[in-house]
């Protein structure tokens, strides 16, 4: 869990957002409900290295260089990532890791940094299970241990062979700040659940909540969708200045406990009814034999949705204690077989399903 500055600033940052980023995760509180990564994407560096070939930041925007910028972030117990590609060049061409892998993590290493953000483009058209595993082999070495998220847009299944490569892996395309975007996305990497756990997650991409594209609704499915699936959080709107419903849905305490459960069962999508499948329920198991549901109506009107308890592996006749995670109320006290609410267009409901234990599935 954390912040990452493209999604909303792309190449519009410098080190005096950064530490003022810091600064709000903490004063908003954000930072104490996990959110403990700040990461810098593309076009921290100088648009070509210094002379000896180390990567160097761009002088104008981060004068202090990266060091002083993670000392900062440490002095406030959080974490500092940083982004460059498997390429000859960063997506926004600034020099790019290929061949200088154990170079530039020693850097990176030096520097203090815990996190890396490991892009695809100028690749040379050379596979990425070829151009990911020196880079982990590089950071490996380094001593210190840096979180490695790749970002391979999905290219060549990484599912099937990054667990051992990296710690996540992105599953699809950017994501963008639409309704669109976000639904799609959430589909393409509900297909990969069975390869995610701890240690290795799939990464549908960083969050738009409160970027303003969509409706707070809209941005409320994208969030408990986010968490069911066990995906990074990585906040992408500018924290310092947002909505009382922006910081609402990231602080949901609940929702975000799901996201954060000790199983790390990636949630899924169960069932699908009504037109083209827009009614829709998504779940998976939590720890201490619960269930954690999302009621996502995706159709253009509202609807009715249900969960049975055979559609996540309950046995009908079990009682279940079911609460509300947005409205922080326990709703009912003993449903049997299933349960289900309305639902409003384009909004989600989600529950913690709570079997009584003499009956619940081992
Ligand atoms: C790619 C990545 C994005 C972002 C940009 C930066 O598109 O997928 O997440 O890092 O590059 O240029
Ligand atoms: C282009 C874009 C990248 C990324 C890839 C995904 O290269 O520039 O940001 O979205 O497509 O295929």
């Amino acid at each position: 869990m954390g912040w990452n500055s493209w999604n909303y600033f792309a190449c519009n940052i410098n080190e005096t957002l950064i530490k003022e980023t810091a600064d709000a995760l903490i004063s908003t509180g954000l930072a104490d409900l996990g959110y403990n990564y700040v990461n810098i994407d593309d076009c921290w560096e100088a648009l070509t290295r210094d002379i000896q070939g180390h990567l160097v930041p761009e002088s104008k925007t981060f004068p202090s260089g990266i060091k002083a910028l993670a000392d900062y972030v440490h002095e406030k117990n959080l974490k500092l990532g940083i982004y460059s590609s498997a390429g000859v060049f960063t997506c926004q061409v600034r020099p790019g890791s290929l061949f200088y892998e154990n170079d530039d993590a020693a850097t990176w290493a030096s520097w203090g940094v815990d996190y890396l953000k490991y892009d695809n483009c100028f690749n040379l058209g050379i596979k990425p299970i070829d151009r990911y595993p020196p880079m982990r082999d590089a950071l490996n070495s380094t001593g210190r241990k840096i979180f490695y998220s790749l970002c391979e847009w999905g290219e060549d299944d990484p599912a099937l062979w990054a667990g051992n490569v990296g710690n996540s892996w992105r599953t699809t395309d950017d994501i963008n700040d639409t309704w669109a975007s976000m639904t799609s996305i959430a589909d393409l990497n509900d297909k990969w659940a069975a390869y995610a756990g701890p240690g290795g997650w799939n990464d549908p991409d960083m969050l738009e909540v409160g970027n303003g594209g969509m409706t707070y609704l809209e941005y409320r499915s994208h969030f408990s969708i986010w968490a069911l699936m066990k995906a990074p959080l990585l906040i992408g709107c500018d924290v310092r200045n947002m909505t009382a419903e922006t910081f609402e849905i990231l602080s949901n305490k609940e929702v975000i406990a799901v996201n954060q459960d000790p199983l790390g069962i990636q949630g899924r999508k169960v069932n699908a009814t009504g037109t083209d499948g827009c009614l829709q329920v998504w779940a998976g198991p939590l720890s201490g034999n619960r269930f954690a549901v999302v009621l996502w109506n995706r159709c253009s009107e509202g609807g009715t949705i249900n969960v049975s308890w055979d559609s996540i592996g309950l046995e009908s006749s079990v009682s279940v204690s079911v609460r509300d995670i947005w409205k922080h109320e326990n709703v009912v006290a003993d449903a049997v077989a299933s349960f289900g609410v309305h639902v409003d267009s384009h909004s989600c409901e989600m529950f913690v399903l709570t079997p009584k234990l003499s009956h619940s599935r081992v």
